[in-house]
């Protein structure tokens, strides 16, 4: 007999078809208020998990006495409780490379956007209020030979990394807290303390994960360390950054501008303070999401899926190790 499945996000169809092939699938889209009941009962008798974007819990951990596997359609895991899955002998697959020059580029396009004000001017045009020659009050800034400083040097950082060097002549600086010696050879970044970052770097950018540790990192204290010509990018996740703050310290002049693919609050809600600032970019979280590697992701989860649920983990887990 086959082991059954949830399956909580819309995938193509020779994804599905492949998880099909494997497993009885019960299809949602996405979990919530109106289909709660129905996966509950679909989660009793589920082997595994595979999907993005919604938190799973104990309160629906709790009602799949059989799970063995989930399998997130995304890097970051933060949808989930580590320890708890751990203790409950859970598997949680993930998708750590396959998107990483994808979430990079859409980092650099932040960069540009926000240092030219791309988005603002393009703006002006599209409302036919590009009348004259434009004048010193709409410059932006320049990106090249500036200084990048880049919060986490995991593989996103990297690439982040070679673009700033190799693209565009950047000073890398990078705070982690482990040495990442081929960007320093490659790219020829320097490791410093993250006040030193704060204080030299003309583009701050975030690639860090979201835990306990990175919650709010970037608050009023640690704007106040960064010039005033600085621009905050955060492509990694919006509570690593203090939101009241940030809003507070682009009003107030303390930083240049901030370029925001993640919020505190997903989707950001229309009346937020940060829609009305001119120097703030905002993208609704698309990191990842382009067509080939939107793809890349659901079929490496799928993967994983199969792999965790019917062979032996080897790659793409975050707690595998902890479950031997
Ligand atoms: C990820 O994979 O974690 C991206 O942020 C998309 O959610």
């Amino acid at each position: 007999m086959k082991q059954s499945i949830v399956l909580y996000k819309k995938i193509p169809s020779d994804l599905l078809q492949r998880l099909e092939d494997n497993f009885d699938v019960r299809f949602f889209d996405g979990i919530n208020e109106t289909n709660r009941a129905e996966v509950l009962a679909a989660l009793k008798n589920a082997d595994g998990m595979i999907g993005a974007s919604v938190p799973v819990r104990a309160e629906l951990l709790d009602h799949a006495p059989k799970l063995k596997a989930i399998s997130t359609i995304s890097v970051g895991y933060d949808q989930f409780d580590v320890g708890d899955l751990t203790q409950r002998k859970i598997v949680l697959m993930h998708t750590p490379t396959v998107l990483t020059e994808t979430t990079a580029d859409t980092v650099f396009t932040l960069i540009l956007m926000t240092a030219r004000r791309a988005l603002e001017m393009a703006e002006m045009v599209k409302a036919g209020k590009w009348t004259r020659s434009i004048g010193s009050d709409s410059y932006g800034v320049d990106v090249h030979h500036k200084t990048i400083g880049i919060l986490g040097m995991g593989r996103i950082g990297a690439a982040l990394a070679r673009r700033a060097h190799a693209g565009f002549g950047m000073n890398v600086l990078y705070w982690n807290d482990r040495p990442n010696t081929q960007v320093e050879e490659e790219f020829n970044a320097r490791r410093c303390e993250l006040d030193e970052l704060l204080a030299q770097s003309d583009f701050v950018c975030i690639t860090l994960p979201y835990s306990e540790q990175t919650h709010k990192l970037i608050n009023a204290e640690r704007l106040a360390k960064m010039k005033s010509s600085a621009i905050l990018i955060n492509g990694a996740r919006g509570k690593i950054v203090d939101q009241a703050a940030l809003i507070k310290a682009l009003k107030d002049g303390t930083i240049r501008a901030a370029g925001l693919d993640v919020f505190e609050v997903e989707p950001l809600p229309a009346d937020s303070e940060l829609l009305q600032l001119p120097n703030v970019v905002a993208l609704p979280h698309i990191g990842s999401a382009t067509e080939e590697t939107r793809y890349n992701m659901a079929a490496c989860a799928v993967d994983n899926l199969i792999t965790a649920l019917t062979g032996e983990v080897t790659e793409n887990s975050v707690n595998a190790h902890l479950l031997k």
